[in-house]
């Protein structure tokens, strides 16, 4: 009998990548995703015939009980989320909805209905916003900076919590940065890359950005699923820290990305523009992934120079002649 699998966020970059590993290690993979007026499957397109869909909403109790009934999960990922830290400033009531008190809809019907199902909760990087130690590990104090860090927060000790009260088979991975081709466009390594492709074919003259000094752990999204799978295969619950434990600032992203299609003098092509610096911002990022690598036996293998390589040559093919 396959294992069965629930994902949330199935059609976002962690989620796609995610269904496709566990579709490849014989799951019966059942797929979370809300009803938009046009259908966001690009990310799921390749494997969506082998996907089952079930209609939901993290803000809907109702078509989450449903879907854990539906489904009847040994395991259930959850990463749908308002993931954009800026957007979470204009709609912080949305994020703590979705990424917080969803992460309680969420626990409560599997406590219901699937109290023994391994639950795995995208917890984040963010918790740690003003950072109190470099690098951070599992044991570093949080200090959340935006309404998505502190809705963040609340699902991670909501999480801590239902293990606690409960006995419920619950892990936090606590991922730093991790990017891809499937990114969105609103992020910053994949705005840089896709500008970059548009700059480099001639179809855009310049790119809008934020805070150039900040510093982020960012590594390769598709080895990071790896890493949550195999939490849920641990015999206890537990939370960890998944990093490449190297940090770069935006501007030596940027700097590398233009390198990349041969354009040395690229702060021509760069502005800054004030809409894009957040109210509060988390200014470094770096993580200690020690234990994943002692328990799991998982460890980064793409580091930033190989990621924007990735990344470039993926929007490149994109953006085409
Ligand atoms: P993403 O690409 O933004 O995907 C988010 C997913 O959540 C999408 O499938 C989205 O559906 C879904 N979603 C949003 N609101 C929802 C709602 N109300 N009900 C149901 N589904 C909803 O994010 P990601 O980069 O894959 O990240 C996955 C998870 O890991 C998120 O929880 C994120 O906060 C967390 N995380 C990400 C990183 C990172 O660097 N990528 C690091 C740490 C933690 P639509 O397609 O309909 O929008
Ligand atoms: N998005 C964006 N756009 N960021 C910019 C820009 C810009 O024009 N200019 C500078 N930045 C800076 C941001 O201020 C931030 O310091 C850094 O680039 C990275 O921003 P994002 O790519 O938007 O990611 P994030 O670090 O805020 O959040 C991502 O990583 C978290 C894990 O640490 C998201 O994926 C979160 O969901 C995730 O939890």
């Amino acid at each position: 009998m396959p294992k069965s699998t629930l994902i949330t966020g199935c059609t976002g970059q962690d989620g796609s990548f995610l269904a496709e590993l566990l579709l490849l290690k014989g799951y019966t993979v059942y797929g979370l995703v809300r009803r938009l007026s046009s259908p966001n499957v690009t990310n799921i397109e390749q494997v969506r015939d082998r996907i089952h869909l079930l209609d939901g909403d993290m803000t809907d109790q109702s078509s989450i009980l449903t879907a854990v009934k539906e489904s009847k999960p040994d395991e259930i990922y959850n990463l749908a989320a308002q993931s954009f830290v800026a957007t979470s400033f204009r709609q912080p009531v949305l994020t703590a909805d979705v990424d917080g008190l969803g992460v309680i809809r969420l626990l409560e019907a599997a406590k219901e209905l699937v109290p023994d199902a391994r639950i795995y909760q995208a917890s984040t990087s963010e918790l740690f916003g003003l950072v109190k130690e470099t690098p951070q590990n599992e044991h570093t104090p949080f200090h959340p900076r935006s309404p998505y860090g502190v809705a963040k927060l609340f699902a991670f000790w909501a999480c801590a919590n239902y293990r606690e009260a409960y006995g419920m088979h619950v892990s936090n991975g606590i991922l730093f940065n991790h990017e891809s081709e499937r990114r969105g466009l609103e992020f910053l390594t994949r705005k840089v890359t896709h500008g970059v492709a548009r700059i480099a074919k001639g179809k855009w003259d310049h790119i809008e950005l934020g805070n150039m000094e900040a510093k982020r752990d960012w590594g390769y999204a598709p080895e990071y699923v790896e890493a949550m799978w195999r939490m849920l295969q641990q015999p206890k619950p537990d939370d960890y820290v998944i990093a490449t434990g190297e940090s770069h600032s935006v501007r030596e992203f940027v700097e590398l990305a233009f390198r990349e299609v041969g354009i040395e003098d690229w702060e021509t092509y760069v502005r800054t523009d004030p809409k894009h610096i957040r109210p509060a911002e988390v200014y470094t990022l770096c993580g200690d992934s020690s234990k994943a690598k002692r328990i799991l036996g998982w460890q980064a293998k793409t580091k930033m120079p190989q990621l924007v390589k990735i990344m470039v040559k993926a929007d490149l093919e994109r953006v085409g002649a």
